[in-house]
């Protein structure tokens, strides 16, 4: 399957297709349909079991708008931009790295040298020197002016910003992994590739903070996962996550650790071995807060497509908000407590004296080491406090640090493209999506042999207990049985059951595979036991 195979199929299956089709549709905004959406949910929720429920994340779910001041201290106002390129004669905009072969290897200027060459593909004209043209989608929060605001560009800061919050909901312990599901936004300049560059798009992400001098360790079960390798430095290489670590290729344990829980995800979502690998990112390449990246890639007809990253973000994330907001995000670094002699404010000597500009002097000492004599600005002036209106007492404190985060972050939408590409099967005129039950759309199709003769009643009562076991059933009555059997294959049901005459005299069924086609004739409860995951 190709990719206009895949996308054409998508739309006519209800998976997903352009939004605003009405309206000549908006390049980066897709819809999901209702096997679409289906679909997603299978993914995120194999993903919540690896990365979430089995591993004691702390999930939340942030808001989607977030002020300029986040952005400034998380980098992505500054940052956070592609090169855009202007046609000097017919205006065309395009991506500038784009343009250039081997463009995402080279550096600004390398761009910019080897665009001097290249004439818009439009016009023919020549090309104005590129500009930074940031990806965030900005919008102002409130009536009039309102506040300058964007849409999150990643879903990760939502969790960045909350981690004092949420370190107390882990009653200060680290390690803490936080995890959210959600949508994220760029203003991608060329969006194209349907839902593998969006707009709009659905991250899975987990921030997974440590102290710096305690890193989670590899766990053993992990140690002899093999994984596919590609290094910036050095030969690709099939190894297992331990021997990557123990040779230095991987150099930190909870990478290793995220590639190897990270290929476990893929491959039970049904994404073949071979068809994955980890590429580590050249030094240009990496995002501006990122020390080291690593990207899933998996094969497809479009070549290898990212499908996540998995980045150690050092501090930088909580040390750029603790500098900019008004919390506090490092933790005290256990086996470092000790008393000490502290310089505090005598308030009651600071009223008497300064009255009602007291509070101001003690608002500017706030956070600050304070001692005898120490030149403070309140209220715009210069004040000097002299020893009498400080005192002195004991402390008990320990040094701080900013934790380290990892990061292993998911692009939804690209997930479920790749599984789409690599499952869909063609057999003659048969189609059919291949995946796992895990991941398939339905459980099961419930179809009375005709509708005649109370089939369509005794298949509705089948219908209505496997819903209340918990399969994912559906109904269709409509049309020839092999009909319906092939457009259940086509949406990836991973069971049909047949409802006939026989049926109402012993309370036997027909239970199809997809997959293979075969029918076994089981009772109902055996049927359902067999479709119950
Ligand atoms: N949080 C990583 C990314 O958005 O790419």
């Amino acid at each position: 399957m190709n990719f206009r195979d895949v996308m054409a199929l998508a739309k006519r299956r209800g998976i997903l297709q352009a939004a605003y089709e009405p309206y000549g549709g908006v390049a980066g905004f897709f819809d999901y349909g209702p096997v679409g959406v289906r679909l997603r949910r299978k993914i995120i929720e194999l993903w919540r079991q690896h990365f979430v429920l089995g591993f004691g994340a702390l999930e939340i779910d942030s808001a989607l708008i977030g002020p300029e001041s986040l952005f400034k201290a998380s980098g992505h106002l500054s940052e956070f931009d592609d090169l855009l390129v202007e046609c000097l004669e017919c205006n065309k905009l395009y991506r500038a790295d784009l343009l250039v072969e081997g463009g995402g290897a080279l550096d600004r200027d390398g761009i910019a040298v080897a665009l001097a060459g290249k004439k818009c593909e439009s016009c023919g004209g020549k090309f104005d020197v590129p500009r930074p043209f940031n990806l965030m989608f900005s919008t102002n929060v409130g009536a009039g002016r309102g506040t300058p605001s964007y849409l999150r560009p990643e879903t990760a800061q939502g969790i960045f910003q909350a981690f004092p919050w949420l370190l107390r909901q882990n009653r200060g312990k680290l390690p803490l992994a936080a995890a959210q599901v959600g949508r994220a936004f760029r203003n991608e300049i060329a969006p194209r590739q349907g839902p593998l560059r969006l707009r709009e798009f659905t991250q899975l992400e987990l921030e997974h903070f440590f102290l710096p001098n305690d890193e989670p360790e590899l766990p053993n079960p992990l140690e002899s996962i093999e994984i596919n390798l590609v290094p910036a430095k050095g030969k690709k290489k099939s190894t297992t996550v331990g021997n990557a670590l123990s040779s230095g290729i991987v150099d930190s344990s909870l990478v290793a650790t995220h590639l190897a829980r990270t290929q476990n995800f893929l491959t039970s979502l049904g994404v073949a071995k071979d068809k994955l690998r980890f590429r580590q990112h050249r030094a240009n390449e990496m995002a501006h807060y990122s020390s080291d990246c690593w990207d899933g890639e998996i094969y497809t007809s479009l070549g290898w497509v990212e499908v996540v990253g998995v980045a150690h973000r050092g501090d930088y994330d909580l040390s750029a908000h603790d500098s900019s907001s008004s919390k506090e995000f490092r933790v005290p670094l256990p086996g470092t407590e000790k008393e000490r002699e502290v310089w505090v404010p005598n308030i009651g000597k600071l009223g008497k004296e300064f009255k009602g500009k007291a509070k101001s002097i003690l608002e500017a000492i706030k956070n600050v080491d304070i001692e005898p004599d120490i030149s403070i600005k309140a209220n715009g002036k210069t004040i000097v406090l002299s020893e009498e209106y400080l005192s002195q007492k004991t402390e008990r404190g320990s040094e701080m640090v900013f934790p380290y985060v990892v990061e292993p972050s998911f692009g939804l939408d690209r997930i479920l493209y790749c599984l789409l590409e690599s499952s869909w099967k063609r057999d003659g005129e048969r189609e059919w999506i291949s995946l796992p039950q895990e991941t398939s759309p339905y459980d099961l199709l419930v179809a009375p042999l005709m509708t005649k003769d109370r089939l369509d009643e005794k298949a509705q009562e089948i219908l209505q207990s496997a819903l209340d076991m918990g399969v994912d059933a559906y109904y269709d009555e409509a049309g020839s049985i092999g009909r319906r059997y092939a457009r259940a294959d086509e949406i990836g049901i991973f069971f049909s059951m047949t409802i006939d005459h026989q049926t109402l005299e012993d309370g036997t069924v027909t239970l199809r595979e997809r997959d293979s086609k075969n029918q076994n004739r089981l009772s109902i409860e055996d049927a359902l036991d067999k479709v119950r995951r």
